[in-house]
């Protein structure tokens, strides 16, 4: 007999949520028999949430110490934790705890093919952006990272504006990620006013461009990268300034050029980001555009033939989502994979 094809989502937040509905809505073209998900605490506020999940095809999986309590707010539980994890092909966590979990259960799974953790897991596997390192990609390797929404937008602007001869042609990179207080959907962490990050990494400054740093890696390259980060209020996208000194010459009209040909980029004349999300909300997926960056073209510059300056915006968490997808895809059958991924192109943009 075949072995099922079945996606396990842990975590139903920001990123989990979204991606079990892109699972479950795709399941047929994608070869996916069955789609459970983890979800850790039962709430009367998420059962809503949780009832629209399992109605649309999911399976609810839970702790079998909450087990009870997840019944008494009426779900049906299909699976316990443990259960969930052997049955698995693919498990992709979307949680702030992916290198716990992997610790405590995934290291010790057989079954699955492939783990997935996101951004704030830094060593979970190896590092994956969708288009910046496809080419070291392969299903052999189980544990995978998805990097954080920031650096692919990084990731992208440096695979666009500073390639030269197919390779990376960069002096220094500068980065300051102006970053949503909190989500859309979260109650918690609204700042009233902006609030600066330290630098905690001596070397990159922040994360964002130790990531960055790391996702290239993979790939031979080792860049000169620097990012600050403060936290701004708004809920709407993070905003990116980027500062990229070349070792080549160009012009403003041959980055705009770079930029418009690049498919993962959406190129904007709008500079408000409400008008962008809005875009996004009325056309995307859900409210997401799955672009890894939206260009505002008029703030890019170039003050001197190897200096490239602008604003940049990270599309909600469009891109996380879509190398989630394209990593689980992968697993499942790597020679499909891009036609597999068709069915998404509608919510990659050219021009918002
Ligand atoms: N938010 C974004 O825009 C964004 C973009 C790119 C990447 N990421 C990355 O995605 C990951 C998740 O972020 P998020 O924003 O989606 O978080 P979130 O909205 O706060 O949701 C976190 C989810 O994880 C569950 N959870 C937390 N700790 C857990 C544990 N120890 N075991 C099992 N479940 C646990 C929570 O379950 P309960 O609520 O049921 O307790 C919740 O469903 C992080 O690595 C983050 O860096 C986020």
């Amino acid at each position: 007999m075949t072995k099922k094809n079945i996606v396990h989502v842990v975590g139903t937040g920001t990123i989990g949520e979204p991606l079990i509905g892109l699972f479950t809505d795709f399941k047929e073209k994608w070869g996916i028999d069955e789609v459970t998900f983890h979800k850790r605490t039962p709430k009367a506020d998420d059962r809503a949430m949780v009832e629209h999940l399992i109605n649309h095809g999911g399976r609810l999986v839970v702790d079998e110490d909450a087990r009870d309590e997840f019944t008494r707010l009426g779900h049906r539980v299909s699976f316990t934790t443990e259960q969930a994890l052997e049955r698995a092909t693919v498990i992709v966590d979307c949680t702030p705890a992916g290198n716990d979990n992997k610790a405590k259960h995934y290291d010790r799974c057989t079954g699955p093919k492939g783990f997935l953790a996101q951004g704030s897991e830094f060593g979970f596997g190896k590092p994956y952006a969708r288009g910046i390192n496809e080419e070291v990609q392969s299903p052999d390797e189980r544990f995978v990272q998805i990097v954080s929404c920031n650096t692919h937008n990084i990731s992208v602007l440096l695979k666009t504006i500073a390639i030269r001869d197919g390779k990376i042609n960069l002096a220094a990179g500068r980065f300051v990620c102006m970053r949503r207080a909190n989500d859309v959907s979260d109650n918690k962490g609204f700042v009233a006013a902006p609030e600066a990050g330290k630098h905690d990494d001596p070397e990159f400054g922040t994360h964002h461009a130790r990531d960055a740093y790391h996702l290239f890696q993979t790939v031979g390259e080792k860049l000169n990268l620097f990012s600050s980060a403060i936290k701004i209020n708004t809920q709407y996208m993070h905003t990116l300034w980027f500062d990229l000194d070349l070792r080549h010459d160009t012009t403003l009209e041959e980055v705009k050029s770079l930029l418009r040909s690049n498919p993962r980029v959406a190129c904007t004349n709008k500079r408000s980001v409400n008008q962008i999300f809005s875009f996004g909300r009325d056309h995307g997926y859900f409210g997401r555009i799955l672009n890894q960056t939206v260009m505002p073209m008029s703030t890019v510059t170039v003050p001197n033939p190897r200096k490239v300056v602008g604003f940049c915006y990270t599309p909600q968490d469009g891109n996380s989502l879509l190398s989630s997808i394209a990593a689980t895809l992968r697993f499942l059958d790597a020679s499909k994979l891009e036609a597999n991924l068709d069915v998404l192109r509608p919510y990659i943009f050219r021009e918002i």
